[in-house]
């Protein structure tokens, strides 16, 4: 039984189709019709809704509106395209329907009218649910996490300034909404159901590792799934039906992150969104890569252990688990095992893991302060775009001269990637010397022999890896060669500032 709070109405249900969207199910079933469909794939974001959930941490915050300063809820946003039903147990769905208050609007989507920002309103109430989950953020936003917090949404007429303005302006100027009011409640109700016992007939819900090898063992052709982006591009592109499917967002150890001594233990089935933090305390060099990863609802189911047992060759986060020395801990329930990141993956697509396994968790080892790191990523769109050349270093050098260095590559091959030649004929040169760059450049040049695809050629992947040894090599020398890609501001006309933008 998958139990969750549909807005105000608890809803529970013990059978339905192993593949049906969380959309399928508001727009078909439900006549919440309010959430719009746009593309199916997780890239427009017409059909954003928000998953309220009881904070673990019940961490304090000061904000405007917390008088008690107690955040009992966490609002995040989810493209309800690409997520099946299993994601919403025990939490609070909320739809756009739901958000005005008796014959009141709420404050965000009378800030939109207030800053005109609809016109033909396809994608208004996408932008609203992006709007509200921010709105519930324990921060005040400035204008770079309203553009985060939109990240995931496109508008095909209006233009961004005014929904960027009608977003600030209300996210500044929170006061109490009628779900701040009733939190305590909603908490009650949703503690409630998680104590309850979960299963579907289609949709299986392991909670303990031995449940999960049986599920496995008794339905082999069943898919696993964490974030579910990725499996129900199946379903909505490929138009492929999946008559089981395992759900891992019960697994006590792939949803917990523990701080070791020398690395973070991430459990697999973790979304980015409950990840950034703590990677980007221990690997801000990674920002980049993380922040350009998807959008934001996107990073708000996917996770990093979907990233990697996807095999993919253009996925973000295997270069830089190549590059940080990563270790892929795989369980079947009897016994577990570790796999070094770089011999995890074999072929295009094809991983070391066995079809009776699991991936449980990724140890990133720490990395000596003064290692020079950095992950770039090239894509066609700034966000939520896969790569078409990624690459990640990670070096060491002790007085001057090249002590180690491992990286990792993505987009140029069929499998993510490390150079360990870099690493072999690298050793000992001085890191500043043009001789260690040519070096680099070389073997880089003769290193791979991308495809030529839609997102880039051949040649452009080759000369997009040569200059990227070039950014990191000027980057890691000169520390005025700070290189960014990003526009940083852009400036609004009730902006007074001039707002420079920096493109590399
Ligand atoms: C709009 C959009 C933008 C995207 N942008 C990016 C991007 O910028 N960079 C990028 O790298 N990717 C991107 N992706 C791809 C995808 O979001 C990521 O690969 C994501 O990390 C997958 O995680 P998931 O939990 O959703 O995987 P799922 O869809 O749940 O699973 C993916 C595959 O991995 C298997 N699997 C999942 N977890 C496990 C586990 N613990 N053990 C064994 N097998 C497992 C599943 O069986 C399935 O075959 C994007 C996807 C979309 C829809
Ligand atoms: S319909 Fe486009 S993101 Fe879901
Ligand atoms: S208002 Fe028409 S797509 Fe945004």
């Amino acid at each position: 039984m998958i139990s969750f709070l549909l807005n105000n109405k608890k809803m529970s249900i013990a059978q339905a189709r192993a593949d049906l969207t969380l959309l399928e199910y508001l727009r078909e079933q439900q006549n919440l019709t309010g959430t719009k469909e746009g593309c199916a794939s997780g890239d427009c974001g017409a059909c954003t809704v928000v998953l309220a959930e009881v904070d673990d941490n019940n961490r304090a915050i000061h904000n405007q509106f917390a008088n008690d300063l107690e955040n009992k809820l966490e609002y995040r946003t989810i493209n309800s395209c690409v997520t099946f039903l299993s994601a919403l147990h025990g939490k609070q769905l909320i739809t756009v329907e739901h958000l005005p208050d008796g014959k009141d609007l709420h404050p965000v989507q009378q800030s939109m009218i207030d800053h005109h920002g609809s016109q033909c309103g396809f994608c208004t109430p996408g932008f609203i649910m992006s709007m509200f989950a921010l709105y519930h953020q324990a921060e005040l936003p400035d204008r770079e996490a309203v553009i985060q917090a939109l990240s995931g949404n496109l508008c095909r007429c209006t233009g961004y300034r005014p929904i960027i303005d009608a977003t600030l302006s209300v996210c500044q100027n929170k006061r109490s909404d009628k779900f701040k009011k009733t939190e305590i409640e909603i908490v009650k109700r949703l503690n409630d159901i998680n104590d309850s016992v979960i299963s579907t007939n289609n949709l299986l819900i392991p909670t303990s590792r031995q449940a999960l090898a049986a599920a496995k063992a008794q339905y082999p052709d069943a898919n696993v799934f964490a974030g579910s982006t990725d499996l129900a591009l199946q379903v909505t592109q490929q138009l492929k039906s999946f008559d089981k499917l395992i759900a891992l967002s019960a697994m006590p150890d792939l949803n917990q992150l523990v701080e070791q001594d020398h690395g973070l233990l991430i459990g697999a089935a973790l979304p980015f969104g409950k990840i950034e933090a703590s990677l980007l305390t221990h690997f801000p060099q990674l920002s980049e890569l993380l922040w350009r990863f998807a959008a934001t609802p996107i990073r708000n189911q996917a996770s990093l252990g979907g990233n990697v047992a996807n095999g993919s060759p253009i996925g973000d986060m295997p270069p830089a688990l190549l590059a940080l020395n990563a270790v892929i801990h795989l369980d079947d329930g009897k016994q577990r095992r570790k796999v070094v990141a770089s011999e995890f993956f074999l072929d295009y697509r094809k991983t070391a893991l066995k079809t009776s396994e699991w991936i449980e968790a990724i140890f990133i080892p720490f990395i000596h302060r003064s290692n020079l790191v950095r992950a770039y990523k090239v894509s066609k769109r700034y966000e939520d775009d896969i790569s078409a050349v990624c690459a990640v270093f990670n070096l060491h050098v002790i007085d001057g001269k090249i002590h180690h260095i491992d990286s990792g590559f993505g987009g140029v091959a069929a499998i993510p990637a490390t150079v360990l030649e870099l690493n072999t004929q690298l050793q000992g040169k001085t890191w500043s010397s043009s001789e260690a760059f040519d070096i680099g450049k070389e073997i880089l040049k003769q290193a791979f022999t991308p495809l030529d695809d839609v997102r880039a050629s051949k040649t452009y992947r080759i000369a997009m890896l040569i200059n990227l040894w070039k950014r990191f090599w000027l980057e890691t020398n000169h520390s005025s060669q700070q290189i960014e890609t990003r526009v940083v501001h852009i400036p609004s006309l009730n902006d007074e500032s001039t707002g420079k933008h920096r493109h590399a």
